[in-house]
């Protein structure tokens, strides 16, 4: 237990689809505290950095080209398990797989087109908001609901 921070991408999806708002209010209504924002275009370089475990995979390519349709929406959530949270909030990657109430579950219906990124676990999460955000980028304050959002001894 203790405050995490995670990284997650609005993908071309979310924002062809107008959904933006949508999804950032669904983790602002979870609780989770915004860190870090911002709109950025993603190029090859990033994106075979990013996805470096799926290079070789036969979708890459059209991964590649999906992530690069339109700028996404980086966002550095923070959290008690923020980790863990985000990743169950988001679902399994397939949309057609993932249950209804997560956000996979009710608003893809795709293995590819699936909304969100989540970074999946503590070493990638630092990997990932290195790679997204500079350290100035990613904003130290607290929100004045803490004490609404964890007992005492949560965070
Ligand atoms: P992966 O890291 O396996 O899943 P997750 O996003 O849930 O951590 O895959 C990264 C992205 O690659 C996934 O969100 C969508 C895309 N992808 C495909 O397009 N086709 C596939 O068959 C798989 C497994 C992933």
């Amino acid at each position: 237990m203790g405050l995490e921070k995670t990284l997650v991408l609005l993908k071309p999806c979310t924002v062809n689809r107008g959904l933006i708002g949508e999804i950032i209010g669904i983790f602002e209504k979870k609780g989770l505290r915004i860190a870090g924002m911002k709109m950025m275009q993603l190029d090859d370089a990033i994106l075979e950095e990013h996805y470096a475990h799926l290079v070789g995979r036969p979708f890459f390519p059209g991964l590649k080209r999906s992530m690069m349709a339109t700028p996404v929406v980086a966002l550095a959530l923070e959290g008690v398990d923020a980790i863990e949270v985000v990743r169950q909030m988001a679902g399994p990657t397939n949309g057609r797989k993932a249950l209804p109430g997560t956000i996979r579950g009710d608003y893809s219906v795709s293995g590819q087109q699936n909304i969100v990124h989540a970074s999946d676990g503590p070493e990638t999460a630092k990997a990932e908001l290195a790679r997204f955000f500079k350290p100035e980028e990613i904003l130290e304050y607290s929100l004045c609901t803490m004490g609404s959002l964890y007992a005492s001894d949560e965070y």
